[in-house]
């Protein structure tokens, strides 16, 4: 961890030199064409943002907006068609009973809204676990959905613990969207999912002239599944295509992953509460580890107070970002402004032309933390 010379105590941040290399194997390439084939299917915008290139002294900032991605104010739902689709593809190729299965799971928000909205479409039924913290609007719209919706006294953790027993039961699959020893398939057809969002970006760069790609993408972070999948698609381009810096944002209230990387190995950290709901997560995913072990550049924790700034800079940019998706632009700041900024511009072999993309991974409506002070 670097010092903030001249803050009161150390910027919660860790550098990782030697990710660039890495690499890995790519998603499987079906994935884009299913979703290009669901009804409303459409890449969400890539929006250039110069006033932002300009405050934070690089070449050209996009925002990758997901505040409408399937019809639904955030990207979730790329991981929870694919993973949906290929459960019930699973059970019917094993000759399972064709009747509604329950989806069970538990969620910060996003990814419940988005697992009872499949559930519905596809005539099934979905059980979602909410911990403490969700904001009433959030719950109301997974309710909406058709879902049975059970709300938990605790942490998130909690939460997927209480999905994971209540998925026991027959006619019920847990489609979670964080893995752990023993439950890493469904995980990872939502990770799967995700990858179509990178695959849009590479085309919009591409029509923007950015051929070469982003010199670094800044990814909000809760469990890693979404990480997980950036660090997939940018460590396995063919090689000749530049590898961007990949940098995880969390809660400083929730920064399992950053703590796991100070520490080396995988830890799980008491969470407190945030605005930044989606990503009050306390454990990273099993299977999202070893890729953000390896894979990520750096990591930063940033105060509720620095996403909600973010958010309200990005709105009079017309982008519609709540609080995890604004998190993108807080950690980046965080990262390329203030004291000891240089150092850790060069650790992330930034300069004045680099190009960088912000994951902005939900709309205002999806996380309404932003706009009711809750
Ligand atoms: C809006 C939003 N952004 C980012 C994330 C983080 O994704 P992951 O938990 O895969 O790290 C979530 C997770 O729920 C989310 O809802």
């Amino acid at each position: 961890m670097s010092d903030n010379a001249s803050s009161p105590r150390p910027l919660p941040w860790i550098a990782r030199p030697g990710a660039r290399p890495w690499r890995c194997a790519p998603a499987p390439a079906e994935v884009r064409g299913f979703h290009a084939a669901l009804p409303d299917y459409a890449p969400t915008p890539l929006t250039a943002l110069p006033s932002l290139a300009v405050e934070l002294g690089v070449g050209r900032v996009f925002v990758k907006d997901e505040s409408c991605r399937l019809g639904l104010p955030a990207f979730k739902a790329l991981g929870a068609s694919w993973a949906v689709h290929r459960t019930l593809a699973e059970r019917a190729a094993n000759g399972e009973e064709p009747g509604p299965v329950t989806l069970v799971t538990a969620t910060d928000g996003n990814h419940g809204r988005a697992v009872a909205r499949m559930a519905r479409r596809l005539g099934q039924h979905a059980h979602v676990f909410v911990p403490r913290g969700v904001h009433p609007r959030a719950v109301a719209a997974i309710a909406a959905e058709q879902a049975k919706v059970t709300e938990v006294s605790g942490a998130y953790d909690e939460a997927v613990r209480r999905a994971a027993e209540e998925a026991a039961a027959p006619d019920a699959v847990l489609v979670q969207d964080t893995a752990w020893p023993g439950y890493e398939r469904i995980p990872g057809w939502i990770v799967e999912g995700y990858s179509t969002l990178c695959a849009e970006i590479d085309e919009q760069l591409a029509a923007e002239g950015a051929v070469e790609g982003p010199d670094l993408v800044s990814i909000p972070v809760g469990v890693g599944s979404l990480a997980q999948a950036v660090v997939t698609h940018y460590r396995s381009r063919p090689s000749g295509r530049g590898a961007p810096a990949l940098l995880s944002v969390e809660p400083e209230s929730a920064a399992c992953v950053l703590e796991s990387l100070i520490l080396g190995e995988p830890v799980s950290v008491i969470t407190d509460d945030t605005t930044m709901a989606g990503l009050n997560c306390g454990t990273p995913s099993s299977i999202a580890w070893p890729f953000l072990h390896r894979g990520l550049d750096a990591a930063v924790a940033v105060p509720d107070a620095d996403s909600t700034r973010a958010a309200g800079d990005l709105a009079a940019l017309d982008v519609s970002s709540g609080p995890c998706g604004a998190a993108a632009l807080a950690g980046l700041r965080t990262v390329l402004t203030g004291a000891g900024a240089g150092a850790r511009r060069t650790a992330l072999g930034l300069d004045a032309t680099s190009v960088v993309v912000l994951l902005s991974t939900e709309g205002t409506s999806a996380n309404p933390h932003s706009t009711t002070g809750h």
